[in-house]
């Protein structure tokens, strides 16, 4: 197929426990590069995930309304399987700090190692919410802080509620 008609598809994976707006910005970004772009929750066995999956995807879903090219998946096992059935060879990526560097050149290169087809592609993500993960939302929400500038307010709102139960 000639390289310059094809749709350029990408996935954005990760666990968004919960989706934050450091992630939202990636999305942003993703799909002003990509004709398609999937976001896909996964969950990471080395993670408790405080939402479930089917959560998290109604999250995001109801966030990326506004970009007609970003869709919402799940998928199971390996990150590179499930690319492949999206019939797609590019995974999306956020860079936010040096210290993410290390992480990531890791997950790229195992990822290039199992399947030397698929390529991961980096954009820098806005130093805004650079140093804030789903974790450090989770944790300090459960002690009583407003994290409205990090997370869209319905998830602040579901986070909370959640944490009560
Ligand atoms: N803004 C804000 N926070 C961000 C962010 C951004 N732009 N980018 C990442 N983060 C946060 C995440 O919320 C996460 O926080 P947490 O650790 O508190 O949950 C943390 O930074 C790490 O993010 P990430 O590396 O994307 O981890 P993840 O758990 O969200 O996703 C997968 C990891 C799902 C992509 C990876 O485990 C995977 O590919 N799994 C499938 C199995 C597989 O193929 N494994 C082999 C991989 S080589």
């Amino acid at each position: 197929m000639n390289i310059s008609n094809r749709v350029r598809k990408a996935i954005y994976a990760g666990t968004f426990d919960p989706v934050t707006k450091g992630h939202l910005d990636v999305v942003e970004r993703g799909s002003r590069i990509f004709d398609e772009l999937i976001v896909a929750v996964a969950d990471n066995p080395s993670k408790k995930s405080i939402f479930s999956r089917q959560e998290r995807v109604r999250h995001i879903r109801k966030l990326v309304t506004k970009y007609p090219n970003v869709r919402v998946d799940t998928f199971k096992g390996l990150l590179i399987d499930y690319v492949r059935t999206q019939d797609t060879n590019i995974i999306l990526r956020g860079i936010r700090t040096v210290s993410d560097f290390e992480y990531e050149f890791q997950m790229a290169l195992t990822n290039r190692a199992l399947a030397p087809d698929i390529e991961t592609v980096f954009v820098m993500a806005c130093e805004k919410y650079s140093y804030i993960s789903s974790r450090l939302i989770r944790e300090t929400v459960q002690l009583g802080a407003d994290v409205s500038m990090f997370v869209p307010s319905e998830v602040q709102a579901e986070l909370r509620r959640k944490i009560k139960k």
